[in-house]
């Protein structure tokens, strides 16, 4: 779909469909819906009077226009309350109204930049999260159904805008906007593939395209290269799979050489059966998304190579499967990882933890500050938030209060878990360094002081999305699969890393 700024009359348009909108308990509306309104001969006004029309958020109204305004139909959308106005609603409804337009077969499709009047939202934000809502909630995943789609596909959105001065400000929103969605469906389309088709390699193979098409290095670490680092905690995990695995890095230098880079890791475990551990198998399927953070990571990077901001930003992705084999990991095994601690494996199900030791260990030698990951680490943190929000823990408040800004900014919630020294106990191990479980309580905690003990005193934040990663049915912007959570809030926080 190509989402395009234009200057004119909404009304004017002979397109299939345009949306205006209303805010809830209004009975007089102003701007575009008004304009439309009149040339309807007050159909708009009379339906609010008539409580058809109550403005309540994501509502849809769709009314024919049989020949008096140019446009075949009219949506009007409910924005819900004026002072709840947000970003996020404004997607959120961009979303549902194209989403909607797209089952009536509407192919051209044109809308206002919702809040932008009297909401009091800025211009250009608004223009991005019309687009951003509209290209997100349109998503598809179809690569694998031969069968052409019974809907058809909304070809065209049009932001229109009749104050010229404000024109500037639309277009460089709407081009954010495509800008942070591609990259955010780069990510959904990366974990929803199957596990045999986004195997370790393809992966490597995704993130060198990316970076080859926008300008920045790529460097695949093989099988070979993590022997000679050391990186037994990621190889343990590997033994138990066919497919060889790939530490993935990515380098976009756009700031000072002699400041070190912003480091992303995100968890590859392209699919986690949970290992001699064996996971229950139902819903085992959905465990080909448990590269969702890797692939949050390497979408984020393609935002950041089409943004081109003054920073240095390196992305590590070790990828693996997490399979059963007659020479996969054994649960009481002890491996050691790159930077000489040992770990006794309680669980070969707890794999996250053990790939993305050996991948912090490589961002502290590469030199990499601040650190922030990015893994589908534990069933826990989704049981403690539900899956509407991001669990967060770090040694750094400063950092941790960034990337809460950077994910409110995106619509992306983010809460902050307690990371109390005394949890650390539960990591404890009597014949390794440290274990790899702590048992159930507290799991999502216990997870994250794990990865702590890799990153040292690098300022860090680690976000678990087990939970938002993955969306069970459409809602909003969010298309029923996996969601791309953390792209956008990885990309803000990059933009404004000084
Ligand atoms: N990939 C899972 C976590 C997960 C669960 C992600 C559900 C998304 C949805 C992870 O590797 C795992 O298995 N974690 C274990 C850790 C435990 C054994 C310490 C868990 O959460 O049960
Ligand atoms: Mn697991
Ligand atoms: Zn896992």
């Amino acid at each position: 779909m190509e989402v395009k700024v234009v200057s004119g009359d909404i009304t004017g348009l002979p397109l299939g469909a345009i949306i205006v909108n209303l805010f809830e308990g209004v009975k007089n509306p102003g701007g575009a819906t008004a304009a439309v309104d009149k040339a309807l001969g007050g159909l708009i006004t009379q339906l609010i009077a008539e409580g058809e029309i109550k403005g309540k958020r994501n509502e849809i109204t769709l009314i024919h226009s049989m020949g008096k305004i140019a446009p075949e139909r009219v949506v009007v959308a409910g924005l819900g309350k004026e002072e709840e106005i947000t970003l996020s609603v404004i997607r959120g409804v961009a979303a549902e109204a194209c989403r909607f337009l797209r089952r009536v077969g509407a192919t051209q499709v044109a809308t206002i930049a919702h809040g932008a009047g009297v909401g009091g939202i800025d211009a250009e934000k608004s223009a991005q999260a019309v687009t951003e809502g509209a290209m997100l909630g349109l998503y598809t995943f179809r690569k694998h159904q031969t069968k052409e789609a019974e809907e058809g596909e909304i070809e065209q959105l049009l932001i229109v805008e009749r104050d010229e001065e404000k024109l500037a400000a639309l277009e460089r929103g709407c081009a954010g906007g495509r800008i942070m969605a591609e990259a955010t469906n780069l990510a959904r389309d990366m974990a929803n593939e199957p596990a045999n088709y986004m195997t370790p390699t393809h992966m490597a193979e995704v993130a060198q395209r990316v970076a080859d098409e926008w300008g920045f290095e790529c460097r695949i670490l093989e099988q070979a290269d993590m022997e000679r680092l050391g990186m037994g905690a990621l190889l343990s995990v590997a033994r138990g799979s066919r497919q060889p695995p790939k530490l993935i890095l990515l380098n976009y230098k756009g700031g000072d050489p002699a400041k070190s880079p912003l480091g992303l890791v995100g968890k590859g475990i392209t699919f986690d059966s949970g290992g001699i551990s064996i996971k229950p198998s139902e819903g085992l399927g959905d465990m080909k998304g448990d590269m969702a953070g890797g692939a949050a990571v390497i979408a984020a990077m393609r935002a950041i190579g089409e943004l081109r901001p003054k920073v240095n930003v390196t992305a590590l992705v070790p990828a693996t499967e997490n399979l059963p084999d007659g020479a996969a990991l054994k649960p009481g095994d002890i491996v050691q990882a790159s930077n000489g601690k040992t770990i006794e494996v309680v669980t070969t199900d707890a794999e996250g933890r053990l790939i993305l030791a050996d991948a912090l260990c490589y961002a502290r030698k590469l030199g990499l500050s601040p650190v922030v990951d990015v893994a589908t680490l534990t069933g826990a943190c989704h049981i403690a938030l539900g899956d509407l929000c991001t669990g967060a823990f770090g040694n750094n408040q400063e950092l941790v209060d960034r990337v809460i800004k950077a994910g409110e900014e995106a619509g992306e919630y983010i809460w902050q878990m307690p990371m109390y020294e005394e949890y650390k106990e539960q990591n404890k191990s009597d014949i390794a360094d440290i274990k790899n479980s702590a048992g159930r309580w507290g799991g999502a905690i216990t997870g994250a002081q794990f990865l702590a003990e890799f990153v040292e005193e690098t300022p860090w934040v680690h976000l678990d999305i087990a939970g938002p990663s993955h969306a069970e049915k459409d809602r909003t912007y969010l298309v029923k699969g996996a969601t791309g959570v953390a792209v956008r809030t990885l990309a803000n926080l990059i933009l404004t890393h000084e």
